[in-house]
């Protein structure tokens, strides 16, 4: 049996199983050498099924993080399809790929980082949290960046979205803002080293609210979104500017803050010892090690490519594991091969 994982999107990401096994998983951005590239990606899994020796006829059932495909038409299209209104609902399609019609299961964003987090870390049970800036768009009735999930025994055992926290929308506009990048997170938690803590009143003030759902009461930084056009301080419109770094510094303070937060309530609530974490926001190591440090958990597990890139992987698991009851493991080391 051969299973195809897709999504597209920043990050475009596929991947492949056969019998059980993981035997490709792929991000365009290594083939254009355009970080987090988008857009059409059909000759590309064209390219790699052929490399594994695989042909589009042997694929018999697909996988995404999405209930609208983007970057896969021509190759993959719709026959009929299901949108989801919430994000732990999962809806299953028939596709055509290469002119065969084929089952396909769309899950949602934060149930697919959830999935990847936790099958990838081979723990029996575990709470999983995810967070990144914003997730995707078809969940229609419920916007989610923040999820809290809870696994058992290969199977999702609860899922609930916590409302009013964005973690990765402020880091989305202040790497516009100071690197004209939106995706230059990363050059931004290096910039925090080089700050202090004179923004951090302020930025609290402005971006902290209390949560809404199951982790209530606790602070997380709220959906910026709306103030992408004009944020505070958005004249710091380079790294070399007097406020950039203290900016900087107070987004990294109010990240660690809100997640050491909400991973103490997941704690309190779940009791479980093992930590799983994924999404956008897993990526920044301080938070990370905060947890490590600032909470009870014994285990935290950060797998590689916890952003949006291992949302194939975690769709597929998610769809053979809670779907139809198949029962597959991963291993890291099968995923970094
Ligand atoms: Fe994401």
């Amino acid at each position: 049996m051969v299973v195809l994982g897709i999504c597209g999107g920043h990050d475009a990401n596929w991947c492949v199983f056969k019998d059980g096994k993981l035997i490709g998983a792929f991000e365009k951005e290594r083939f254009s050498r355009i970080r987090h590239d988008d857009g059409y990606i059909m000759d590309l899994v064209d390219e790699t099924l052929a490399k594994l020796g695989i042909k589009p006829e042997e694929v018999s059932l697909i996988a995404t993080s999405e209930a609208n495909f983007r970057g896969t038409d021509p190759g993959l299209e719709y026959i009929h399809k299901n949108l989801y209104d919430e994000p732990d609902q999962w809806t299953d399609m028939q596709v055509s790929f290469y002119g065969r019609t084929i089952p396909c299961f769309a899950v949602p964003h934060h149930l697919c980082h959830a999935a990847y987090s936790y099958y990838t870390s081979n723990k029996e049970e575990s709470a999983v949290l995810t967070w990144d800036g914003g997730g995707d768009f078809y969940t229609t009735n419920a916007y989610t960046s923040t999820s809290i999930s809870y696994w058992k025994n290969k199977k999702l055992v609860w899922f609930e979205r916590v409302g009013n926290s964005d973690m990765g929308s402020l880091w989305h506009i202040y790497s516009k803002v100071i690197f004209q990048n939106p995706f230059a997170a990363g050059k931004l938690m290096g910039l925090a080293a080089m700050g202090n803590d004179s923004l951090i009143p302020e930025f609290k003030k402005y971006a902290m609210r209390p949560v809404r759902g199951c982790l209530s009461p606790t602070y997380s930084i709220k959906n910026c979104w709306p103030d992408e056009d004009m944020p505070l301080y958005g004249t710091a419109n380079s790294w070399k500017h007097n406020d950039a770094a203290n900016i900087a510094y107070a987004i990294q303070n109010l990240t660690i803050e809100a997640g050491v937060g909400l991973a103490n309530k997941a704690f309190e609530i779940t009791n479980s010892n093992n930590l799983c974490i994924s999404g956008g926001c897993a990526l920044n190591g301080y938070l990370n090690t905060e947890i490590i440090k600032q909470t009870n958990f014994k285990d935290v597990v950060v797998p590689p490519s916890v952003h949006d890139g291992g949302l194939s992987i975690g769709a597929v698991m998610f769809t053979i594991n809670n779907i139809l009851d198949l029962f597959w493991s991963i291993r890291f080391w099968e995923i970094l091969l």
